[in-house]
């Protein structure tokens, strides 16, 4: 699909996109976070807005061009990172503080899936948050769609389901890392002694 436009899904120009994504970021529990990943950027417009809210973002996708793109559109902001990778079997050392899947699992076979999500939350610090999002309509190449992935997501074992957010178009959930002692962490109200 890079082969014939820069940006194949016209992600900076169309609304739905652009709206999915201020949606995305809105509902991330913390204001602040400190080291983000997000694989499979594509042309960085979600990485731009992650830019935003991190200290520091490595982004990754397996398609030389879109990496290419990705630099050049968050070349503005220099705490970001972005790679050449295929997950999960190319996957960055240490951990992150927020993880962010969007348009992305739907295209992994079962084992690939289950590979990638382990991997996703032994890299998630405890206390954590994974963002995920998946166009919910049938779609040839997709194996999957965003309802049946989020009934995976729901029940990944050290998580916590925070926000299920569904729509007819796409489903966007925010989950997080459970703490060594099994606890949740605080809701956004409770960090603020408001609940
Ligand atoms: C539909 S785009 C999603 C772009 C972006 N995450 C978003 O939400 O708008 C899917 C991207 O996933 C990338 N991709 C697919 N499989 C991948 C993998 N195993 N590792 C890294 N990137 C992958 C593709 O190259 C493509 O750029």
């Amino acid at each position: 699909m890079y082969r014939h436009t820069a940006d194949p899904w016209h992600l900076a120009e169309r609304w739905y996109e652009r709206r999915k994504y201020d949606l995305t970021v809105a509902a991330l529990p913390q204001e602040h976070y400190r080291r983000a990943f997000e694989p499979a950027c594509s042309v960085g417009e979600l990485t731009r807005r992650l830019a935003t809210r991190c200290d520091t973002v490595l982004a990754c996708d397996r398609v030389a061009d879109a990496v290419s793109t990705a630099q050049q559109r968050t070349s503005e902001f220099p705490q970001v990172t972005v790679q050449q990778m295929t997950i999960p079997e190319q996957w960055p050392e240490g951990t992150f503080d927020l993880i962010v899947l969007s348009e992305l699992l739907y295209y992994l076979d079962a084992a690939t899936l289950n590979s990638v999500l382990e991997h996703t939350v032994t890299a998630l610090e405890p206390g954590g948050t994974l963002a995920t999002v998946h166009w919910n309509h049938p779609v040839d190449e997709h194996l999957s769609t965003g309802s049946g992935i989020a009934e995976t997501l729901a029940r990944l074992p050290g998580m916590h389901l925070l926000a299920d957010h569904r729509e007819n178009d796409f489903v966007l959930q925010i989950h997080q890392r459970l703490r060594p002692d099994g606890s949740r962490p605080p809701t956004p109200a409770e960090r603020e002694g408001l609940a």
